[in-house]
């Protein structure tokens, strides 16, 4: 039997607040992924997820941050974590979103971290379904529908 694939959580491991003076790995996104794979090691997740850093997801004003993506998944992007209090909450959602077929889940049983940090989300390459619809140019006019 073939084991799904893992969710990949990419964790900015340059985020600072404003102002942040010291070492590279000592910023607050460097902790983060820190604290996050001591996290998932501890609740037994390894074979789950799959944790990458990244040096910026663009979401720089709103550290820490990460991005939650699968394959044929929409992609969460995830803002305004604290090392030390949110890493349980992260998990916590990634195993909700493996088991929602197309990653969404349902807003009330989100974390409160993630639904008040959630920066975006963002549809798979391909998704035509809802909450995605077409956006179709009538022919002779501006006009979209
Ligand atoms: S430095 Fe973390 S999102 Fe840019």
């Amino acid at each position: 039997m073939t084991k799904p694939p893992k969710t990949c959580i990419y964790v900015c491991n340059t985020c600072r607040p404003e102002g942040f003076v010291g070492d590279d790995e000592d910023r607050p996104g460097a902790v983060f992924a820190r604290a996050l794979l001591r996290e998932a090691q501890g609740q037994g997740l390894t074979e789950q997820i799959e944790l990458k850093a990244v040096n910026c997801l663009s979401v720089c004003k709103r550290p820490c941050t990460v991005a939650v993506s699968d394959a044929g998944k929409f992609t969460y992007v995830i803002g305004d974590l604290e090392p030390e209090r949110d890493t349980a909450a992260v998990l916590e959602f990634v195993m909700k979103y493996r088991e929602a077929g197309d990653g969404i889940t349902k807003w009330r049983e989100r974390p409160e971290v993630v639904r008040k940090g959630t920066v975006a989300r963002i549809p798979p390459v391909g998704h035509d379904a809802a909450p995605v619809t077409s956006i179709v140019t009538r022919p002779d006019s501006d006009e979209t529908t």
